[in-house]
């Protein structure tokens, strides 16, 4: 298979290769991004399983440099543009007004924004090329000494030797961590689910110990059996989990990405190596703790008995003093809560959407290209592939050039 048929075959390929980004999942990200603005507000950000470095060039491109993409540049745009129509408005528009409107637009444009304070650490079990002003570790995420090594990256103070049950926890916890964490597909598809799910448990664990209150968790899943559990655990640390498939991923792909918005930790919930997620008793405790804060406080209302019930109440005893008018309910929402069962096992349906422009590349379809079209070498090749040993002992058998 030619490199120009990958190129037809896959836009997202093709256009990484021509806007300079290593991989296409950079489109994934800033797709994401476009839906759920996932850069606002952000300065400090843990980019996980970052080889080759597409998404940390994403973060480099917007954090640093202060590009804009996407959404965030239209509405920029849109934005100076009203402004100077404004100041202009009352005046008769010449053609040379209008040039000079653009002109000036494109210009400013170009200013760049780049945020102050950023700091951006990126690991891979691969090596990852070094990107500007972004420290890069190559390390496990499932391995628990990857934890001390990612928190004395964000934090020249962090001591790693303080009390294990203190210091877990950066003094500067980060705004942002993102994980595009893939195993090498086997094909063996409850095989490569489970992977995943260790993958996804490492990186929300250290996700934990290092975002700060309000932070935001994004995530490739790949969507399996008994995944809307996953999705009750982690709303349980985040006040909006979303499951969201990017245009650029393939609808023919398990691959989604689940979106933590607002981190909250339930109270007393203190991020440990030892016990991971707070797995065991301090899980259960804490699902039953995050239950009991759910009740609202609501008067009864008269209902009508043929409307279809959306919502349910449970009375739970009154708190007031006796006599009190106000009757306390406990109020959830059927919508949301479909699988209260009689087992008390509590699972949640996260939301889903697709996101990215409608008139964005289809990842699944095929584009005719130019006829004199060049195919582009990719940006980056792997600095050291799983895959680099086979070709040496290939090589060496066949006795030809062992790159
Ligand atoms: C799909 S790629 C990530 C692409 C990256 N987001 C980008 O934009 O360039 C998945 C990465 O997960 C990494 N990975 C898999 N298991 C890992 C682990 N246990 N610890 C760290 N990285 C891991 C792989 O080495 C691979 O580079």
């Amino acid at each position: 298979m030619g490199k120009s048929s990958k190129d037809k075959r896959d836009a997202y390929y093709r256009l990484a290769k021509e806007q300079g980004w290593r991989a296409r999942s950079a489109f994934k990200l800033l797709q994401l991004d476009e839906e759920f603005d996932l850069f606002n507000n952000v300065s400090r950000v843990v980019d996980l399983c970052a080889a080759p470095g597409s998404w940390s060039q994403v973060l480099s491109r917007v954090l640093i440099k202060g590009e804009k993409f996407g959404r965030a540049a239209w509405q920029d745009r849109e934005a100076r543009f009203r402004q100077q129509m404004l100041s202009v408005l009352p005046e008769e528009f010449s053609a040379g007004q209008k040039s000079k409107l653009d002109e000036d637009l494109l210009q400013q444009e170009k200013e760049l924004k780049p945020r102050k304070d950023v700091k951006i650490v990126s690991i891979d079990l691969q090596p990852i090329s070094p990107l500007a002003g972004i420290t890069t570790l190559r390390a496990d995420i499932t391995h628990p000494a990857t934890v001390p090594l990612l928190l004395s990256a964000l934090d020249p103070d962090y001591d790693a030797h303080k009390d294990a049950t203190n210091s877990n926890q950066t003094s500067h916890p980060v705004d942002l961590v993102i994980s595009d964490g893939a195993p090498d597909v086997t094909g063996l598809h409850d095989l490569d689910i489970y992977v995943q799910s260790q993958l996804l448990f490492a990186a929300l664990n250290l996700a934990l110990c290092v975002l700060k209150p309000g932070g935001k968790f994004v995530a490739k899943i790949f969507r399996g059996r008994n995944v809307d559990v996953l999705y009750a655990q982690l709303k349980i640390f985040f006040e909006k989990v979303v499951v969201a498939k990017p245009r650029s991923s393939r609808a023919s792909s398990v691959e989604a990405f689940i979106v933590c918005i607002n981190f909250r930790p339930p109270p007393g919930f203190r991020a440990s190596l030892e016990e991971p997620l707070g797995v065991g008793e301090r899980l259960n405790r804490m699902v039953v703790e995050r239950e009991r804060q759910k009740p609202i406080i609501a008067e009864v209302l008269m209902q009508d008995p043929q409307a279809p019930a959306t919502w349910s109440a449970a009375p739970v005893p009154p708190t007031g003093p006796a006599g009190d008018e106000v009757t306390e309910i406990e109020v959830y929402d059927q919508t949301e809560d479909t699988t209260r069962d009689c087992n008390q096992d509590i699972r949640w349906i996260a939301p889903f959407v697709a996101c990215g422009d409608l008139s964005a590349f289809d990842s699944d379809a095929s584009y005719q290209l130019p006829e004199d079209y060049v195919s582009l070498d990719p940006v980056q090749p792997p600095i050291a592939p799983p895959y680099k040993r086979a070709i040496q002992m290939r090589a060496a058998i066949s006795g030809g050039p062992q790159r």
